[in-house]
């Protein structure tokens, strides 16, 4: 059977742990055997007891592991001296960070065994699952609000109470990527005003819809690039940028900075002259601080304060310090790769080269370095397609126009049609169905226009509409019910019943959207 195996974290600091008790469960499922080194999940809060409870065999030491098993999961990428305990055949899957790690590609390659970089997974809605950045991004940008709110000195919701009337705090993040969008959602949630920027404009839409400010650059670029990442910024675009930021700098009182362009240092975007310009007691977290940061000041692994009085934090460790919670996603991650490795669920790994998302994330194969990757044949996120040249006035007339004279043949021709119907209904049925028939089809004309024209936005009005009618209905026959022929007993039946069921589904839909507005 193959042997999956956890060691414990070896640099200072790491608190996480790449197997937890629960995905012990999931990847036996898959086949695999579960091992993990005593002690391992100690500092994110899993005991040895609980692995052993979940399935898996503590061993004591490292090196023990690293000889058992056939697949190494671990979160950092392995150290020089874990690098030469890896072995032929042997699947290493953690963080690597290939372009920065060339030694580490050596000596796998040497080696012959198999590193998979969660790192590189590449970002296409199929691999969502397995994105290790995006889960770590998500945690460290909500914990960089945890981290600004616990430096900044004031509320961050608007308050008005006895004692006084408290501003909301006002926020700005800059990239509004993994990290960045977290950040927004924690930073409204506690009740701040939250403004965001980013180079990509495809991302207003996802900031708006969190609530916050998009805050536009007018400017003919678009900062996109390929996989759902930024492509550098001309001069003058980063010129303008820069204005904007210095407008905001002395009116906002937190600053998440999360920009980055991958494979590159991160763009200086909050310079010196604005952490000057804020007000003291303002908060700046560089979530980018580990690429050299994106503001000037920036100290990486510090809290610092300058001398007006702005803290600015440079913590690179923001996931590992919610250690349970970043290694319980990061698990998750890893076990869903095991999923993709392990098609037949049977512990038997086919590394599939031609799979878009073992390949991308794959950096050594057989003896062979297999970094950078091709491109994935799927684009991740889509462009924005190029903005249509807005429609003048006349043609937006003429068009308009033209809509209404269509419908109005169509309208009169379908008149037209039925009218004859009637007329060839009316030269063979008798007079007393005729007037029937002709107040039956008035009302499914009428009906059909009056239903067919409703926006999407007003359904939940029109079905108390609809139920009203249906109570119509519903009075029309009972009153037939208990007539002497037993076609109009039954017909009259059946129209209850639908009607029925027509009003009691129309309370249960409006129940449940009320509900989605509820705060339970
Ligand atoms: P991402 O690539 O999803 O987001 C980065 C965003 O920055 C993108 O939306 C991009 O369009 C934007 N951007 C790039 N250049 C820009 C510019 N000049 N102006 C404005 N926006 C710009 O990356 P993700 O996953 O959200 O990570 C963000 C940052 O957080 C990275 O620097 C990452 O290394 C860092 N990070 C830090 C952690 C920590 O503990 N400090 C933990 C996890 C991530």
């Amino acid at each position: 059977m193959t042997i999956i195996g956890t060691p414990k974290e070896s640099a200072a600091g790491e608190n996480r742990v790449a197997m937890t008790p629960q995905s012990v469960g999931e990847l036996q499922k898959l086949g695999f055997d579960c091992i993990i080194q005593a002690g391992a999940g100690k500092a994110a809060r899993f005991a040895d007891a609980d692995y052993k409870e979940a399935g898996a065999t503590v061993v004591k030491t490292a090196a023990d592991l690293w000889k058992k098993a056939d697949v190494v999961a671990k979160v950092r990428p392995p150290t020089t001296a874990e690098s030469k305990k890896m072995r032929k055949d042997q699947t290493v899957i953690s963080f690597v960070y290939p372009a920065e790690n060339q030694k580490l590609l050596d000596t796998a390659k040497e080696t012959g065994s198999t590193v998979i970089a969660m790192d590189m997974v590449p970002r296409i809605s199929r691999a969502q699952k397995m994105d290790a950045l995006s889960s770590t991004a998500n945690i460290a940008g909500y914990r960089a609000v945890i981290e600004a709110g616990n430096a900044f000195g004031r509320f961050f919701t608007g308050q008005v109470t006895a004692a006084g009337k408290v501003p909301p705090a006002k926020v700005l993040v800059i990239g509004a990527g993994v990290a960045g969008l977290a950040a927004i959602g924690a930073a409204q949630s506690l009740g701040a005003i939250v403004r965001a920027f980013d180079v990509r404009p495809e991302v207003a839409e996802q900031i708006e819809s969190m609530g916050a400010e998009f805050m536009m650059l007018d400017f003919e670029e678009s900062g996109s690039g390929e996989g759902g990442y930024a492509a550098p910024s001309s001069p003058e675009f980063r010129e303008k940028q820069l204005e904007l930021f210095r407008e905001q700098a002395p009116d906002v009182d937190i600053v998440i900075t999360t920009a980055l362009i991958p494979g590159r240092d991160a763009p200086r975007l909050w310079l010196e002259d604005m952490v000057k310009a804020m007000k003291p007691g303002s908060v700046i977290v560089d979530l980018a601080a580990e690429r050299g940061g994106n503001c000037d000041l920036t100290v990486k692994d510090e809290k610092i304060e300058t001398a007006n009085g702005v803290t600015i934090i440079g913590y690179t460790d923001l996931a590992s310090r919610m250690a349970t919670q970043a290694s319980s996603l990061y698990a998750t991650n890893i076990r869903h790769m095991m999923a993709d490795l392990t098609p037949e669920k049977d512990g038997k790994i086919v590394h599939d080269m031609e799979d878009d998302v073992i390949c991308g994330a794959t950096v050594t194969h057989k003896k062979k370095i297999t970094f950078p990757p091709p491109p994935p044949k799927i684009q991740a996120i889509a462009k924005a397609p190029p903005k249509a040249p807005e429609p003048t006035k006349e043609e937006i007339a003429a068009k308009e126009a033209e809509e209404m004279r269509r419908a109005g043949v169509r309208e009169v021709s379908m008149l037209a049609i039925g009218g004859l119907l009637m007329m060839i209904i009316g030269l063979y049925a008798p007079a007393s169905f005729m007037q029937h028939m002709i107040v039956f089809a008035l009302a499914c004309f009428v009906g059909f226009q009056v239903i067919w024209n409703v926006s999407h936005a007003l359904h939940t009005p029109l079905m108390a509409i609809t139920n009203a009618i249906s109570g119509i209905i519903i009075v029309g026959a009972l009153l037939q019910v208990g007539s002497g022929s037993w076609l109009i007993v039954v017909l009259a039946a059946i129209s209850v019943l639908i009607a029925t069921i027509n009003i009691v589904g129309g309370f249960m839909v409006t129940r449940r959207m009320l509900s989605m507005f509820q705060k339970s």
